[in-house]
């Protein structure tokens, strides 16, 4: 995936659509059962919807207190927009891989964002990649 270790744990991010100047991207986030993303931010605005599966999504403020954990089953969608509304990690629940479907309004895979440990509040620079795109290209 991108080269650059991605979201581990089987996770998939699959770009669907580029605008050239990069300024917006759509793609599907695969998650396998019992798969988990680390803490992680966008750094842009978006819309995430979810496409089939289930999903727990666990919300955090910008200090990385836990603020909400929801459950989000398919056709359920939600707004990102930093800094408030950015900071979150989501969970596969069904027994099949969950598959959420984000527009986003940066080149989200391959910009340079951040993974936290809510426990340490450690910030990592963190860059998801794509499976199917090279960033570099
Ligand atoms: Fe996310």
């Amino acid at each position: 995936m991108g080269g650059m270790g991605g979201m581990g744990g089987g996770i998939g991010q699959w770009l669907l659509y580029r605008a050239g100047d990069r300024s917006l991207t759509l793609f599907a986030l695969v998650v396998p059962p019992g798969s988990e993303t680390p803490v992680h931010d966008h750094l842009a605005w978006g819309l995430v919807g979810l496409y089939d599966g289930t999903q727990d999504e666990d919300i955090f403020t910008t200090e990385l207190e836990l603020k909400e954990s929801r459950p989000l089953q398919p056709g359920d969608f939600y707004a990102l927009l930093p800094p408030r509304d950015d900071i979150h990690r989501v969970r596969t629940t069904s027994e099949h891989t969950s598959v959420s479907i984000h527009l986003l309004t940066n080149d989200t895979g391959c910009v340079w964002r951040h993974a936290y440990d809510p426990d340490t509040k450690a910030a990592t620079p963190f860059r998801s990649g794509y499976v199917n795109v090279d960033c570099e290209e």
